[in-house]
């Protein structure tokens, strides 16, 4: 046999290893159904909120049709249309194709989303929440929109997502950090629903969170963000970052501005007391 039949073999060899591995099948979710019960819906519609869905999603042609640019360091993304258009958006999605594309940053065809949408954070919410987010998507009028395809460099590929996902840990399980209820709570609207640290947690050159600084202030491409860890939130009280996350009033008396205004607007403002307050907790004494 020639050497270059063996160096093929060889690379084929790698290349199958590659396709099978772990990070590149679609990960399994539990088979399960859209509700359309009022109650999940309610609930839905307070966790889109929470999630910030709307930031990114919402749409000139109404509703979460998408089509915002999203600016990054490796281009320009265009969020979505994720109303249940079947052609345009997301109509005959299943309760797992939602699961599998929010938690797992994977399409039903088992393609990769780039982290332009914030699926490492996501990553952690539950699926009872994951589902009931994808039933009330589902239950929204269907809207009509093409988003544009997305501006990046041609060596940017979604098959990148693979090692990167391996790399940022996505679906490493977290280990449950806070016995005080309300602590965790706000832990988990901060970290997970609210992805406050897709913006203000540094990242690594390929674009990966560096958890050990988490809440330590980043860059976008229009700004550097500030950091909102305990030392940087010294001088402000619980009840002050819970004023805040409601109206983007800063201690000092001015009004939040920049990308900070449609988080407060679209997310934290639009939430009960009690979740601004356990996320004020969780900065001021969860860290
Ligand atoms: C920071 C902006 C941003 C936020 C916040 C965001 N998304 Fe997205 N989303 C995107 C982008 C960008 C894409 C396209 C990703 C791609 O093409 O790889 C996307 C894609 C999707 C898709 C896949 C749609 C399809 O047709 O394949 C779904 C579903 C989705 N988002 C749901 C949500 C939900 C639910 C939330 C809130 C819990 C959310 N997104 C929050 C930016 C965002
Ligand atoms: C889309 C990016 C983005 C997300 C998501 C985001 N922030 Fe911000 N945040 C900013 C930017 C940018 C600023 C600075 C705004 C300005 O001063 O113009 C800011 C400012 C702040 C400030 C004021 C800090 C100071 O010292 O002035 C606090 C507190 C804050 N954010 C908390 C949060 C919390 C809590 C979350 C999650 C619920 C969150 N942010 C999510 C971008 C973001």
């Amino acid at each position: 046999m020639s050497r270059m039949v063996v160096g093929l073999m060889v690379l084929g060899g790698l290349v199958a290893a590659w396709l099978f591995s772990p990070a590149y099948l679609s990960p399994s979710v539990p088979d399960v159904g859209l509700a359309t019960d009022t109650p999940t819906l309610e609930r839905g519609r307070y966790l889109v909120n929470a999630g910030g869905c709307i930031s990114c999603h919402e749409g000139d042609a109404g509703g979460l049709s998408g089509g915002m640019a999203i600016e990054s360091p490796f281009g320009v993304f265009y969020a979505s249309n994720i109303t249940p258009d079947p052609a345009t958006g997301t109509g005959g999605w299943t309760g797992s194709d939602y699961v599998r594309a929010i938690k797992h940053g994977r399409s039903p065809d088992g393609r990769f989303y780039f982290p332009a949408f914030p699926y490492r954070s996501y990553a952690d919410v539950t699926d009872e929440d994951a589902l009931a987010i994808a039933s009330w998507l589902n239950a929204q009028p269907a809207v009509v929109n093409n988003v544009p395809a997305h501006d990046i460099p041609g060596w940017i590929g979604r098959w990148q997502l693979a090692p990167w996902n391996t790399l940022a840990n996505l679906g490493e399980p977290v280990p449950a950090l806070y016995d005080d209820a309300q602590l965790a709570r706000g832990a988990y609207l901060a970290r997970h629903l609210g992805h406050c640290g897709e913006c203000h947690t540094p990242r690594n050159a390929l674009g990966i969170s560096d958890y050990a600084n988490e809440f330590a202030g980043g860059d976008m491409p229009d700004g550097h963000v500030p950091a909102i860890n305990s030392a940087a939130l010294s001088n402000w009280s619980e009840d002050d970052l819970a004023l805040f996350l409601f109206l983007g009033l800063l201690p000092d008396g001015e009004y939040v501005g920049g990308k900070m205004e449609p988080v407060i607007e679209h997310n934290t403002g639009q939430l009960s007391d009690e979740d601004r307050q356990a996320m004020a907790a969780f900065f001021k004494r969860g860290l």
